[in-house]
């Protein structure tokens, strides 16, 4: 064969390699799923990436596409596949397959029929890659992560929710636009559940150590308030508005998913606000919601003790309330 006499072969390199391909797998392959993919690619996060979805010929279609763009990219042996073949005991598994909002939809309105697709995936998971650490980004992400640690039985370590990691960057990324301030210089978290519910820790939010409220809440002007209001407000609001707009969101969420899973496969003690089983914290018990974590290749490290003010902390348990609430619909 034309191609045989470009290389010489090393028969030493027979001898198995000791160092393992780092290998990640992405189940649903729709917008999010391939939003994920296309930024997990473009900044070198796996050696293996295994695309799973049941539209096998979308799968298809997608692998194509993107491995046409490999010359522009460092090396990932990308494929399509399944966790229970080519996907086998891959590292980290990012699950953003089902229902997605339509307009006018919540997120908690996904539940039943998410929940129903991940009974289906997670047994798969639990069988083939027993020692991953599972990303959870489908809808509603706090309940499905807590499904998933149910139905898995994995340490909580190891099942964490995209959680607010995309809400806390759509407030940075407002807030830097309106200072004209690089937005990884703001300081600013939304915590509690990614929905309707969560809210804004403006008492510790501050730009280079300058706090946003540099006294309470009660002592800003009303323009003040209004303006902070309307700030979280198009965070609350980004989704319905995207979603009206194009019919799905995508970008962000790839973004946000590659910066969590650097701070696993790199170990690097990142604080991000992912979702995670919180017990005991202001007397929440057995409840995935948001709060600062710090992440590193062990997954869920430990979490933050932050003292937020009696607002915030209503705020937080709310939060707790509103996703316990559905829990209790649920039967698992
Ligand atoms: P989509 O409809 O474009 O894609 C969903 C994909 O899941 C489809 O390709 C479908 O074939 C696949 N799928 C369904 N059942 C499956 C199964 N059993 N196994 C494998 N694949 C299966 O939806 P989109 O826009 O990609 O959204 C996906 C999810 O991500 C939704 O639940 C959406 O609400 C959520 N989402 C979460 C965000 C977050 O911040 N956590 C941000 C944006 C979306
Ligand atoms: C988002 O916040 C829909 O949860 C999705 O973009």
């Amino acid at each position: 064969f034309v191609f045989e006499q470009i290389f010489t072969p090393n028969p030493e390199a027979e001898k198995p390699t000791p160092i393992r391909p780092r290998k990640g797998v992405i189940i649903g392959v729709g917008q999010v799923g391939m939003a994920c993919a296309y930024s997990l690619l473009i900044q070198d996060c796996f050696d293996e990436l295994i695309l799973q979805d049941v539209a096998k010929e979308k799968v298809e279609g997608e692998v194509m596409d993107l491995l046409h763009g490999m010359p522009f990219l460092p090396p990932t042996e990308l494929k399509g596949g399944t966790v229970a073949d080519e996907g086998k005991d891959a590292d980290i598994v990012i699950i953003t397959a089902g229902a997605a909002q339509k307009p006018g939809e919540t997120r908690l309105d996904l539940v039943g029929k998410n929940v129903n697709i991940f009974r289906h995936i997670l047994e798969d998971v639990v069988k083939y890659c027993p020692n991953s650490i599972l990303l959870i980004v489908s809808n509603p992400v706090d309940i499905m992560t807590y499904v998933t640690l149910k139905i898995t039985g994995f340490s909580s370590s190891r099942v964490m929710g995209s959680g607010t990691v995309l809400d806390t960057a759509r407030l940075r990324s407002l807030i830097g636009k309106k200072l004209n301030i690089d937005s990884r210089s703001v300081h600013a978290y939304i915590m509690g559940e990614h929905g309707d519910s969560e809210f804004p820790v403006w008492s510790m939010a501050n730009i280079g150590g300058a706090k946003i409220i540099p006294e309470t809440w009660d002592s800003l002007s009303q323009n003040d308030k209004d303006e902070l209001d309307s700030l979280f407000n198009q965070v609350r609001n980004a989704a319905y508005e995207i979603i009206k707009l194009k019919g799905y969101t995508s970008y962000a969420i790839g973004l946000a998913v590659t910066d969590i899973v650097k701070a696993i496969i790199r170990s690097q003690e990142r604080i991000l606000t992912v979702s995670t089983l919180i017990n005991g914290l202001y007397g929440i018990q057995d409840i995935c919601l948001s709060i600062p974590t710090v992440v590193n290749e062990r997954g869920v490290l430990k979490t933050v003790n932050l003292s937020l003010n009696e607002t915030e902390k209503n705020q937080l348990l709310n939060s707790a309330k509103v996703l316990q609430e559905v829990y209790e619909q649920l039967q698992l």
